[in-house]
């Protein structure tokens, strides 16, 4: 059987990894600065999260949703003291498209609406509501068509409010900090007049914390920097650092009942021991100020960069913005220094998605490749 090929693939074969480096078949070692697309929060293979991920497949590694798992419990208590979210309610799944697809469900479950209001460049998933709430004609099916999305310009609140009166959106789907999109942000005042109109035309306020959630930011999600209250916040990516699992996190109006949600993978024993892990790692290593640290330090050393137009996004979820298309730049840094980096919708923007343990001098490492380079 072949593969179904779908992916232009560099020809680089990862063997092993320890935090920021990846080793390839031929002992190459590359710098990780994008983490296998914003996965890895805590760096490769740390020993804390193997361990626990081990002893728990010694144990059990997966029972059904039908009987108790106390380890939900355990991921839910720390996951709401770490993101200062205490009262929301979790619903655990397996990857970010389903957290969005169970944010758009439970929306329009509550509100009796159908509607979705996403924004230009967003990017959600690949799944039926999520991707049809992605703004790239080219990944979505006829199937997925059908879904009725009014994809409006970031910053564009007239045409927000226009929308929400008619009364047929269940749900406003935000990332406060594109990911795939090219790392664009809108000021304070327009998330929390978005978040406003949500409240006054019955409409929910999803934050997609799925590449800017566990602590990439500095904060534990995007969001919290424009001090919103999200009516529900999906997460996925940073969580398991690298074992698939997603969830959404659903504010206390919002009531369960039997059988609303459901899944037959989401929260099973070893997804609640790789994100436990990474709860405790997170939290020990402080990386949320480290993260913060880091970032002041790269946006000065990236200032000196010629060519380079502005410096992106947030905390360790950047971009850097060149005046001519990275394309080239990017596969000699790969090919030649040994770094990996990655691109977006914007083609002049080289994006950074490091481990949040990055260090200074690796920092360094990618500057100095970038003078040789421009
Ligand atoms: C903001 C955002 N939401 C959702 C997704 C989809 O996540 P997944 O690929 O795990 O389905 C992504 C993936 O890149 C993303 O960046």
């Amino acid at each position: 059987m072949s593969l179904f090929n779908v992916y232009p693939l560099f020809d680089i074969t990862p063997a092993s990894a320890k935090d920021v480096f990846v080793y390839d078949t031929k002992g190459v070692k590359y710098l990780d600065l994008y983490g296998g697309h914003a996965v890895i929060s805590i760096g490769h293979s740390h020993p804390h999260y193997v361990q626990s991920i081990s002893e728990q497949l010694q144990k059990i590694g997966f029972y059904s949703n039908s009987v108790q798992n106390p380890l939900q419990q355990k991921l839910a208590k720390k996951l709401g003291l770490l993101s200062g979210c205490q009262d929301y309610q979790l619903f655990l799944c397996n990857s970010g498209a389903e957290a969005n697809e169970n944010a758009l469900k439970l929306a329009s479950f509550y509100t009796g609406k159908k509607k979705v209001l996403a924004f230009k460049n967003s990017f959600h998933g690949r799944t039926s509501a999520a991707v049809a709430a992605t703004d790239n004609p080219k990944i979505v099916a006829p199937i997925n068509a059908q879904q009725e999305v009014d994809f409006v310009t970031l910053g564009d609140l007239q045409t927000v409010e226009a929308i929400l009166k008619q009364d047929k959106t269940c749900a406003v789907i935000v990332e406060c900090i594109q990911g795939v999109g090219g790392l664009d942000e809108m000021p304070t005042a327009f998330y929390t007049a978005v978040a406003k109109l949500c409240k006054e035309y019955n409409t929910l306020f999803i934050a997609d914390e799925v590449q800017s959630g566990f602590g990439r930011t500095g904060d534990f999600f995007a969001f919290q920097k424009h001090g919103i209250t999200p009516d529900i916040i999906s997460i996925a990516k940073g969580m398991g650092n690298g074992f698939p699992v997603g969830g959404i996190l659903i504010h206390p109006n919002l009531k369960a009942s039997f059988g609303m949600l459901g899944t037959t993978f989401g929260g099973n024993h070893l997804a609640c021991a790789a994100s436990i892990a990474v709860l405790a790692i997170i939290e020990e290593q402080q990386l949320m100020q480290h993260v913060k640290a880091l970032s002041t330090y790269f946006i000065e050393k990236a200032q000196s960069l010629s060519k380079l137009k502005t410096v992106k996004g947030r905390g360790l979820m950047l971009g850097l913005e060149f005046d001519f298309p990275i394309a080239e730049l990017r596969k000699t840094l790969i090919h030649k220094h040994h770094i990996f980096t990655g691109n977006s919708k914007n083609p002049n923007l080289l994006r950074i998605l490091p481990p949040l343990t990055i260090q200074k001098e690796h920092v360094d490492q990618l500057i100095h490749a970038l003078q040789q380079e421009l």
